[in-house]
């Protein structure tokens, strides 16, 4: 019934590859004051996510290649970019996390028409905030990011903390087969109304990594992007003690991670300071044990046999200055509620899989919902209405067995509770995790007018129905 993967995922993600991570950083960065923008053109491409001996892969990537080219641009700059569609269906561009006018958000029927094969479409926009960010296709999302179609946006502070190095990791996780290629079979029914496609090759700005090599004493800034359709990742830095600084492009008070374990939903981005405390000639690895008997090791710290360079304190890891969202005032906020259902296993009255609901399910019915509506994306309407300016607080309950990353669109909110208790940090984010039967409260000020999306970012969720549309008016 399901997409078998043609390979175990542990033996493919170990054995297969061996690209030292210094040859994987992204392609040049689109620099800053470019008067013409930048040109980002949608189109199939080939490259060698795995690497030799295995053969290339055909994506549909940002200029043809996975990920696409970073865009770095300074705060409070105007990004440009002309985005032109070489593929044979529709696409859209999504600036995942920066508060855009609505009209720029791309999201296809809800603020713009897809940009047709051939076409293109020009987005433009101040970047009001810094902060690790990531860009991606907003139509047939389980196919265009499953194939490719996502790539980083770093909007540098200011005045960015002292590091050695500022290092992203796209982290990307593809289905492929004996010779490389993605398997299809997207969008099949039974994986969507479970975890959604999860796949068997995890990489590293687009390779599977071995070596990240680096030398003893570095400090590194290291902006972790999950752009994987529906795969979580845990990362535990054996030897290491890395220090949250940002969650989702947002300050935080700089902190060690909860167990000991980075967790990045899909579309979550965390950045870190990684101080390299170890020798010369170490090998430490960093490991992912989030699924169950799927632990494998994504990619082995390599110290260089160069002299350390001086230590550093964790002492000395500042907080960085803080965006520009508005302070959500919660004593006059209004509440409402979004509560997930669906999928197999789980309960709630519309969305059930269990019972009838399982032949709905094959049916072609909708199979999650929020609030009782599965929403359909030709069909997207204002669930909730906010009025401009007005702290909303939205109470989110997962009554299904599964991970949702749910994402609001244009604005950023802080979490403020859990399961009821007030969260220590209170983390700006745009995304926020909701493990299985939780809750989370979010809080913001509705101050970008328009219609939004929030939904959950796990494509085959999302298209199954977990979305809806926020006015703010
Ligand atoms: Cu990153 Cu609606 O998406
Ligand atoms: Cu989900």
């Amino acid at each position: 019934m399901t997409t078998t993967p043609a390979l175990c995922r542990r033996d493919f993600i170990i054995a297969a590859g061996s690209v030292a991570l210094a040859a994987a950083v992204p392609h040049p960065a689109i620099a800053a004051a470019d008067p013409i923008g930048l040109r980002l053109i949608a189109k199939p491409g080939r490259v060698p996510i795995v690497g030799s001996p295995h053969p290339e892969t055909a994506v549909w990537g940002y200029g043809g290649t996975v990920p696409g080219p970073e865009i770095r641009l300074s705060q409070g700059e105007r990004l440009r970019a002309v985005v032109e569609n070489r593929l044979k269906e529709g696409t859209t561009v999504h600036w995942h996390g920066i508060r855009v006018p609505n009209a720029m958000d791309g999201v296809p029927r809800l603020t713009q028409d897809t940009i047709q094969p051939g076409a293109s479409f020009t987005y433009e926009f101040d970047l009001p905030d810094a902060g690790t960010y990531w860009y991606h296709t907003h139509d047939n999302s389980p196919e265009q990011i499953g194939r490719g179609l996502y790539g980083p946006l770093i909007v540098e502070e200011p005045e960015p903390p002292k590091v050695d190095r500022d290092v992203v990791w796209v982290l990307g996780d593809f289905r492929l087969l004996r010779d490389a290629s993605i398997a299809g079979g997207f969008e099949n029914r039974m994986e969507m109304a479970m975890a959604g496609r999860i796949g068997n090759t995890v990489t590293v700005n687009g390779k599977v990594a071995k070596d990240f090599t680096v030398r003893a004493g570095e400090r590194i800034r290291l902006r972790l992007i999950n752009a994987a359709a529906a795969r979580v990742f845990a990362l535990e830095f054996r030897g290491h003690r890395p220090f949250v600084i940002a969650y989702d492009g947002q300050p935080v008070e700089p902190h060690e991670p909860e167990d000991e374990q980075v967790v990045l939903g899909p579309a979550m981005r965390t950045d870190l300071i990684l101080d390299l405390t170890g020798k010369p000639r170490d090998r430490l690895p960093i490991i992912d044990p989030f699924y169950d008997n799927l632990t494998y090791r994504l990619v082995t710290i390599a110290y260089s046999d160069e002299t350390p360079l001086p230590r550093r304190t964790a002492e000395d890891i500042a907080r960085l200055p803080p965006n520009t969202m508005p302070e959500p005032d919660l004593a006059a906020a209004e509440r409402h509620e979004i509560v997930l259902e669906g999928g197999m296993m789980g309960g709630g009255s519309q969305g059930g899989m269990m019972g009838g609901g399982m032949m709905g399910m094959m049916r072609g019915s909708a199979m999650w919902s929020i609030n009782g509506v599965a929403a359909m994306a030709h069909d997207l309407m204002p669930s909730i209405k906010l009025r401009r300016g007005a702290t909303a607080l939205l109470a989110i309950r997962n009554e299904t067995a599964w991970y949702h990353p749910v994402h609001l669109h244009g604005h950023s909110f802080r979490v403020v509770t859990r399961n009821g208790k007030p969260t220590r940090y209170r983390e700006w984010r745009d995304t926020v995790l909701v493990p299985p039967r939780e809750q989370a409260e979010i809080a913001f000020v509705a101050d970008n007018p328009g219609d939004w999306m929030i939904h959950c970012h796990i494509p085959d969720h999302q298209e199954g129905g977990m979305m809806t549309v926020i006015r703010v008016a």
